[in-house]
Formats: structure tokens, C-alpha cells, sequence
């Protein structure tokens, strides 16, 4: 059982892997959801098509089926794009064949300290460094229609993005959140060098508090928010022997938590945005051409006077200006993500479905059973009946089924709650440089009183 002592007196390893640098499984024990046939692959087929099940069916014409979520503004879901990109990357399993958690290499730390924005720091990575400001990132700046300067991240000659992980321009909004973090980093240089800190000592202590602010932002506001408080604070109240997340060195990455769970935020995405006051255009269009400098739509790897963030059409920056909301967290999708420019597969949802059969996931009833979570019932599943999965269902398709039934969409529910939560809170207490770890009575200082939102983060980065 979860938490069991051995004699031993060590905690039972859910992963044959204890390092952190690869996947592993948070329940080894449990079967794969189904078998890895052609049938099964041809029904996951079937299930993410293109106006399929999961399709939103918000295309010019269409019925939209992507209500708004009143609890969490559209800001959040690139938030939550951005934090995967700090926690798991894995760009080498295959979709046709069987993978082995255990021999893919996580290309991410699993650890909440955005190696994403750092890379490797400035010795190893100087690329993103600026050169003329020690201790600072390269930011660089073009004029919006109005004359204003705004800020990009650094391309090389070919647009291409010059980060710490190439994900966070794969659209405007992640791009431009990207280069936040960029400019909040240097907005911490800038104040504590004028306290007469220089040299390495300078760096050091922006990235720690940088990483700091960043993990208590997660900890107050998007986990509470996206997982509930209820569930956070249960897991964080559980001694970590009694955790369902076990590990024996350091947190590895868990597949249920890649591959299905932390995937939720692709049912956040809209089909298109408002990205500020002279530019709102659907999030992808696979038909225009990869050569326009310009395109009508909110792709990243381009640079042009119009394709910058008014973050208060996300979040809830100052009190005049109500952002707009997210879409609720549903087993729809919204049209775009079925169509992702240069992908095989093109459609997000077949590639989700089909990775997660690819590593064996259990299905989401047997995840809850192991819980001791009440799973959902197969009348609450029917719509997936005709293709077999109401009894044993595709976890990624399950977690997204239970926040919509279970927590009307707003949140996630109970068994996609606790493992995001779990991991999330595994992640930070295995990561000794962590706040709670070095620091446990640490209180932001870059907020009002202790409270430090995303808000507070855009307003002293500069960009809010
Ligand atoms: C416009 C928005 C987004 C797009 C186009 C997008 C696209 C993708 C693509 C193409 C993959 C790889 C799929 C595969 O082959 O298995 C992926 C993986 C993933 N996505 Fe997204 N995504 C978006 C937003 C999000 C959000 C909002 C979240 C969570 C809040 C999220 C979480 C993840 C996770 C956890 C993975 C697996 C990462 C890994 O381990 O490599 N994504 N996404």
C-alpha cells in the first residue's frame, strides 16, 4: 500500500528509477487502461479527431462548445503552459511504439527553479546573457503601432528564439510570459545592485529570489486555484511517507503527470485572444503561409509591431480592468489544437490519447480505486461506451471528464487534483534549494505584505 514502510525502514520506490533525470511511475502496480492493439489505437483515433468527441467544434460556422470558466482568467492556462515547460520535456518517446518511463531522459529538471528561463546560467549558456549588463538576460526591444517599446525575447537572424527551452515561443502569449520572467529577473538585479550587491554574488541572489517569488506564486495562488485548496492542503498536511509520490534520492518525473494529468491545460486554451487593444486573432492558423513575417493569428517565432501582451486582458493586473476569462476545463478542445502547425498527428488530442498508451497509463477508475477516490461511474462516462473506454478510460480523458462533472470545469477534480498537487508538492520538498526547504518562514518582499500574485510579478517586471 501507498506509504507502507518496509522492513527495511525505507519507503517502497514507486520507480525502479530513483534519479531525477528521467520519467517514472506513480503506480507501477496498476495495469495499462487497455491494450496496445490496433483496435485500441484506432478507437483513440476516433475518439481525438478532428470533429470528433473532444472537438469544441469552434470553427467560423461551427456550434462552440467552449464555455467560460468563471474562476480562472485566460492568463492562467500559459501560466500553466509555462510551469510544464520548467518541469518535464520529452521530446524522444514515440507515439507508435512502447515506452519505457524509466529509459526516457526528462529533458527538464523536475524541479520549480525555471531552467527553462536560466538554461545552464551564465558560463555555461551565455547566449542568453547580456554581456554589457552582468548578471542580466539579453531583452530586446521593438515599438508597438503607438510608438511604444516593447519587449521580445533575443532571435537569431531567422526569428528563432534564443531561450532556455524553445517551447516558450511556441505562441505569443507564452513567448511574451517568457520574456516577463526575463524582466523580472533583471528588475531584481537592478534593485539589488543598487543595495551594492555585484559579481557572481549579485546573479546568485536574483535567481534565488526570482525562483523564490516564482514558487511562492505557485504555492498561493495557481495551485490553490487550480487544484483546489481542500485537496493542496490535505497533501501538504500528509507526512511525505504517506505520500502516493515516493521516491528514494531525488523527485523523478511522473508519467501519469506528464502524459496525462498536467496535460488538463490543453482543454484551457481558446480558440483564439484579445492580445491587446489593436490585434485579437485565433490562436493558430495551420493554412498561412510559415514565411509571413505577420501572420493573423497568435503563433510565436515571429517579431512585428502589433504581436505583443497587454497582460490585462489575462489577468487581473489592477482593479480598473476586468481580463478576459479562461475556457472551463472540459473533455472538449478547442478546433486549433486539432490542426498544430508541422505536427504528425496533427490533432493535440490524438497525440495525448495515443502517448498515453505508448507508456501504459492506467486507466483513470483504477488510479481513483488505488486512491481510495470514489471513481466515476460508467453513465457518467456513456459518451465514451461506443468506443469501449466507460469502464476503463484513458486517464488523460478521465481527469478532464472528472473536473467537468465533478468540479463544473473551474478546477480539476479529486483524482486529477491530487496527482498534480501530490507531484507539485513532492517536486518542491525533495528540492533542497527550495524556499520551504532553506527558509521555511520566508515572506516575499517583492509583492504587498506577503501576498505575491502573477499580478505583482508582470507589475515589477515592468510589463504590466
Ligand atoms: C496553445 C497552447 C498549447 C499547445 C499548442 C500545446 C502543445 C503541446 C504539444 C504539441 C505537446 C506534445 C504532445 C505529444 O506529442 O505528446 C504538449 C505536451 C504537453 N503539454 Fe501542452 N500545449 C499547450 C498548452 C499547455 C498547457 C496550458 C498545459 C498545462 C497547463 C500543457 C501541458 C503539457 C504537458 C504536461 C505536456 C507534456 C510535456 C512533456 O513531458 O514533454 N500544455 N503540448
Amino acid at each position: 500500500m501507498h506509504g507502507e514502510i518496509n522492513v527495511r525502514g525505507f519507503n517502497a520506490p514507486r520507480s525502479q528509477f530513483h534519479n531525477e533525470g528521467r520519467f517514472g511511475r506513480l503506480f507501477p502496480e496498476l495495469p495499462p487502461f487497455g491494450p496496445d492493439t490496433e483496435k485500441v489505437r484506432e478507437a483513440l483515433r476516433e475518439l481525438g479527431k478532428v470533429g470528433g468527441l473532444m472537438d469544441g467544434n469552434d470553427r467560423p460556422g461551427g456550434t462552440p462548445q467552449n464555455e467560460d470558466n468563471p474562476k480562472l482568467s485566460a492568463g492562467f492556462t500559459f501560466l500553466g503552459q509555462f510551469i510544464d515547460h520548467d518541469l518535464t520535456f520529452d521530446p524522444t518517446s514515440s507515439l507508435e511504439r512502447q515506452n519505457d518511463p524509466e529509459a526516457i531522459a526528462n529533458f527538464r529538471t523536475p524541479s520549480l527553479e525555471l531552467d527553462n528561463v536560466y538554461g545552464s546560467g551564465p558560463t555555461a549558456s551565455p547566449h542568453l546573457y547580456d554581456v554589457t549588463q552582468p548578471g542580466k538576460f539579453l531583452v530586446e526591444t521593438f515599438t508597438d503601432p503607438t510608438g511604444t517599446a516593447r519587449s521580445d525575447m533575443p532571435r537569431n537572424s531567422q526569428l528563432t528564439a534564443l531561450i532556455g527551452d524553445p517551447r516558450n515561443d511556441e505562441n505569443l502569449m507564452v513567448s511574451q510570459l517568457h520574456v516577463a520572467f526575463l524582466r523580472f529577473h533583471n528588475a531584481i538585479v537592478d534593485d539589488l545592485a543598487g543595495k551594492g550587491l555585484s559579481g557572481a554574488q549579485l546573479f546568485a541572489e536574483a535567481q534565488r529570489l526570482a525562483r523564490w517569488h516564482y514558487q511562492w506564486m505557485i504555492l498561493t495562488e495557481f495551485l490553490p486555484r487550480t487544484v483546489g485548496e481542500d485537496i493542496l492542503e490535505s497533501v501538504r498536511r500528509t507526512h511525505p511517507r504517506e505520500r502516493l509520490f515516493q521516491w528514494r534520492n531525488e523527485p523523478f518525473m511522473p508519467v501519469e503527470f506528464a502524459v496525462a494529468a498536467y496535460r488538463f491545460g490543453h482543454s484551457q486554451v481558446r480558440p483564439g485572444y484579445r492580445v491587446n487593444a489593436g490585434f485579437a486573432a485565433g490562436i493558430f492558423n495551420s493554412t498561412l503561409p510559415f514565411t509571413d513575417p505577420d501572420p493573423n493569428d497568435l503563433r510565436g517565432g515571429k517579431r512585428a509591431p502589433r504581436r505583443f501582451v497587454d497582460w490585462r486582458f489575462f489577468f487581473r493586473v489592477d482593479a480598473a480592468n476586468p481580463p478576459a476569462l479562461g475556457k472551463r476545463i472540459d473533455t472538449k478542445l478547442s478546433s486549433p489544437l486539432f490542426a498544430l502547425i508541422g505536427a504528425n498527428p496533427e490533432s493535440l488530442a490524438q497525440r495525448n490519447l495515443l502517448r498515453g498508451l505508448s507508456f501504459n497509463l492506467p486507466s483513470g477508475q483504477a488510479m481513483a480505486r488505488a486512491l481510495r477516490i470514489k471513481p466515476l461511474t460508467p453513465e457518467e462516462l456513456a459518451d465514451v461506451k461506443p468506443l469501449g473506454f466507460d469502464k476503463s478510460t484513458p486517464p488523460w480523458y478521465y481527469i478532464l471528464k472528472e473536473a467537468e462533472v465533478r468540479s463544473k470545469g473551474e478546477k480539476l477534480g479529486p483524482l486529477g487534483g491530487r496527482i498534480v498537487a501530490e507531484v507539485f508538492m513532492g517536486i518542491l520538498q525533495g528540492d533542497r534549494h527550495a524556499f520551504i526547504n532553506r527558509e521555511p518562514d520566508w515572506k516575499p518582499i517583492y509583492g504587498e505584505g506577503n501576498e505575491f500574485t502573477i499580478g505583482h510579478l508582470l507589475r515589477f517586471a515592468g510589463v504590466a
